[in-house]
């Protein structure tokens, strides 16, 4: 798994959650859930245990975090980051920049300002402004203006063209290094099999394609404008959705057996969080992600296991 290698180097231990070792399934289904909660915690117990041992001479891993605006959603993820950063024994920072009266180009001085002071400091190893940002604002010219080495989010130009060209040499961006971590994780086969991807943004679709390939899956993307999915959605032995759409993938999308990566996450009128994918295809999946619970969890772990990465590489 050469993806990992990176994160071996530093110590860190690929868990297996396979079926010798305490597998669930779905309620009334033969479908083996892939607990990302499950996956989180150990990796969150890596984090102490190495920052204690290995790493106990120096200062713990720090993260800092811009968040732009008042985003009810981006609110709740911030808190979500900044508790697992505890439970590591890490560090986090909040860097707060209101909206108000300012102008687009305004706020892009702000967070420009805030970002060259993070680069600087050295007391801070990863940088994460979260995303979305407030209308106007151009997101692309910010993301790389963060140092490579802190981009602990894996967006900078130089992180995506390492991962493009398959060396793994740079930071990942979190939730496709954690969906690829939890299928190898619970022994799911990529080499030769069919990936299908249903969506191409930057932090999800696009970099969750380049790692199919690596791993020498049959890939295919398609995404909004394809005129129709379920040719692809079929063929795929695995299927990443990172859609945004509620519930767009139905049985008649999936062939049985699939393995199935649900990273939508919507919340119904009564409260209840949901995902890309129904339910009733828990009825003919061999596998899948629950919503809550599955990418979820594992986006932050892997952006702990990241910061981990970007502070320890300095003793490295
Ligand atoms: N907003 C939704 N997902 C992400 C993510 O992985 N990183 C950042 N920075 N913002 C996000």
């Amino acid at each position: 798994m050469p993806f990992w290698k990176r994160a071996e180097s530093f110590g860190f231990r690929m868990p297996h959650l396979g079926s010798d070792n305490g597998q669930e399934f779905f309620p009334g289904t033969e479908c083996v859930k892939l607990s990302g909660t499950r996956l989180m915690q150990e990796l969150v117990q890596q984090c102490r245990e190495l920052a204690s041992s290995k790493y106990s001479g120096i200062p713990k891993p720090c993260l800092a975090v811009i968040l732009v605006g008042d985003h009810p959603a981006s609110e709740v993820y911030v808190a979500h980051k900044r508790k697992r950063f505890s439970e590591c024994g890490f560090e986090t920072r909040l860097i707060r920049i209101a909206e108000r009266e300012a102008t687009p180009a305004t706020i892009e001085g702000m967070i420009e300002a805030v970002i060259d002071d993070l680069n600087a400091d050295a007391s801070v190893d990863g940088i994460l402004m979260q995303l979305p940002l407030p209308d106007g604002i151009r997101s692309t010219p910010l993301l790389d203006r963060i140092l490579p080495a802190k981009d602990v989010d894996g967006f900078h130009v130089l992180n995506t063209g390492y991962l493009a060209s398959g060396r793994y040499s740079g930071l990942m961006p979190c939730t496709p290094f954690g969906i690829f971590t939890l299928l190898q994780s619970y022994g799911v086969p990529l080499e030769g099999r069919a990936v299908t991807v249903v969506g191409r943004s930057n932090i999800v679709g696009k970099p969750a394609a380049f790692m199919a390939l690596n791993a020498r899956a049959t890939l295919s993307v398609v995404h909004k404008i394809t005129k129709d999915i379920k040719p692809y959605t079929r063929m795929a032995d695995v299927l990443i959705v990172g859609a945004g759409s509620h519930q767009l993938i139905r049985k008649e999308h999936v062939s049985p057996g699939v393995t199935i990566i649900d990273v939508g996450i919507h919340t119904t009128p009564s409260g209840k969080i949901e995902g890309d994918v129904h339910p009733e295809v828990l009825q003919i999946a061999s596998a899948a992600t629950p919503v809550p619970g599955g990418v979820g969890p594992m986006t932050i772990a892997m952006l702990c296991v990241n910061t981990a990465m970007a502070c320890w590489s300095k003793v490295h």
